[in-house]
């Protein structure tokens, strides 16, 4: 056996297939001199013979060297390691050391503000469990299907012909698609130029309001509000108004003062279980709101992120979906129905609107995945999507339930809490003897993620409240994170 052989062991219970192991090792070899260039490669049946393969593996495996230029073949005479590896070095161009990313900056730069006035969330290395703020359960979701879909579309030959400007606003037939969906789930009467798909919401959010801000503009939003919704309005300069809210919402009268007082561009927001409070607007307040957005002639950004979920009710349909005169702008997301890492949000505006945000959106995004939006167009139009939805609704209202159940037997006295009609997480308000600061790093400690809320406080009020998701854990998850926050709290 030649020495290398030894090197190759291909491992059966891997997920990737044997021939590429086997061409990965022989590069291994290659590169660290253990096999040297213009050295002879054993036949291909004697190594199949060594290394217990089939024949048609090790054939596989050459292929795919001589694919690389990591081979020559010649004839008669076998395979052989190139004399010229193909391997690109740069060269250098500079006496000077190698440089690096170290040291002061010395060029301005515009830095962003801190993500919140006050302390910083403390590190958490990899932890046991993570209670988070409300996001779906990948394991529930449909990610097989959808990354069968998408798998299936790689070869195809018209992912090149498509013609990419056409792209900009995302697939088409995913924006064709959405028409009876949305038409259907939430009864908005819409055509493909009323769609753009962008990112995820927050990048909806972004564009939205890039062009409904300028800076100085003021803007209304609930208080306590979706932090990052907030950072983007302050981020482009707007000044923010921040209306209180009671168990119905958003408090229009407080809102209407605020017009009455300014120029308002703009108002943000959350219609179904508000972030962080989970409030669902009621539908006197929506009434209120579409005529005050008339009234002083400012537009609705609605943020419908966690529309599908709804467990003690049905939802509301949206805003957008009244006479509006084009001053409400919808959006919502498939990173919140499938799973945070599926990047594919939406929004639906007036067809002018669109179009101008389409101008921006190129300019930091040239188009979205077309492939993953094609994906889940057929996830929408085979039903797979609507079955999940279905089958998710019903194991997150269980979830809920768990969640509300734990903390009213392992933390009672420490927390309270109004159960949410619907959305993935509970807002946790934390009686004042027992600050979240230091309960998230005791938390922490014990191998459990909880935020410790600071990112909703302001200068004024400190919540020391969180929202803790149920969707994305398992009962005996939940029932291991529940048992270590009871720890942390009481010791
Ligand atoms: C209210 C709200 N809107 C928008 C987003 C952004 O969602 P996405 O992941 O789709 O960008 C979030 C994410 O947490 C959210 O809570």
């Amino acid at each position: 056996m030649q020495p290398f052989i030894s090197l190759l062991a291909p491992q059966r219970d891997t997920s990737s297939p044997l021939y590429l192991q086997i061409a990965n090792s022989l590069v291994s070899a290659i590169r660290s001199g253990h096999l040297l260039p213009g050295s002879k490669l054993p036949g291909t049946r004697e190594l199949a013979k060594q290394l217990k393969v089939h024949r048609k593996t090790v054939i596989a495996a050459y292929n795919e060297l001589y694919a690389q230029s990591w081979t020559e073949v010649l004839p008669q005479k076998g395979t052989r390691v190139a004399r010229n590896l193909p391997e690109i070095k740069a060269k250098t161009w500079s006496k000077e050391p190698d440089s690096s990313f170290e040291g002061t900056i010395t060029v301005p730069f515009y830095k962003m503000p801190p993500p919140s006035p006050f302390t910083p969330m403390h590190p958490v290395i990899t932890p046991h469990l993570i209670l988070d703020e409300g996001i779906a359960d990948n394991r529930l979701a449909p990610l097989d299907l959808l990354f069968r879909e998408y798998r299936s579309r790689l070869k195809h030959s018209y992912t090149n012909r498509t013609v990419q400007g056409a792209l900009a606003a995302g697939s088409p037939l995913l924006r064709e698609s959405l028409v009876p969906y949305f038409g259907e789930t939430r009864g908005l009467s819409i055509q493909p130029s009323n769609i753009l798909i962008t990112q995820g919401a927050q990048m909806s959010i972004y564009l939205a309001a890039s062009l409904l801000i300028r800076p100085g503009d003021y803007v209304l939003v609930a208080e306590p509000n979706y932090f990052l919704a907030n950072k983007v309005f302050e981020q482009l300069g707007a000044k923010l108004l921040k209306i209180p809210a009671d168990d119905q919402g958003i408090d229009l009268q407080a809102a209407e003062i605020c017009c009455k007082k300014h120029r308002i561009s703009m108002m943000y927001v959350i219609p179904h279980h508000h972030h962080p409070t989970t409030v669902t607007l009621s539908p006197e307040r929506r009434m209120q709101l579409l005529e005050l957005s008339a009234k002083y002639n400012f537009a609705i950004l609605e943020d419908d992120y966690d529309y599908d979920f709804h467990y003690s009710s049905t939802p509301y349909l949206p805003l957008a979906g009244s006479k509006h005169n084009g001053r409400i702008i919808y959006l919502g997301s498939f990173s919140k129905l499938l799973s945070t890492s599926v990047r594919a949000g939406f929004m639906i505006a007036h067809k002018d609107f669109i179009d101008q945000v389409l101008r921006l959106r190129v300019l930091i995004d040239l188009r979205s995945d077309h492939l993953l939006g094609d994906s889940l167009a057929a996830l929408i139009n085979n039903g797979d999507l609507a079955r999940y939805v279905k089958k998710a609704n019903k194991i997150y209202h269980h979830r809920r339930d768990k969640l509300c159940e734990l903390m009213d037997q392992q933390l009672k006295g420490a927390v309270n809490y109004k159960k949410p009609d619907g959305g993935m997480a509970v807002w946790v308000k934390f009686n004042p003897e027992y600050p979240l600061k230091d309960i998230s790093v005791r938390a922490s400690a014990k191998g459990l993620y909880l935020s410790n809320g600071e990112i909703y406080n302001t200068e004024q009020t400190s919540y020391n409240a969180v929202r803790i998701g149920f969707a994305s854990l398992n009962t005996k998850e939940m029932e291991e994170a529940v048992q270590i926050l009871k720890q942390a709290i009481f010791g």
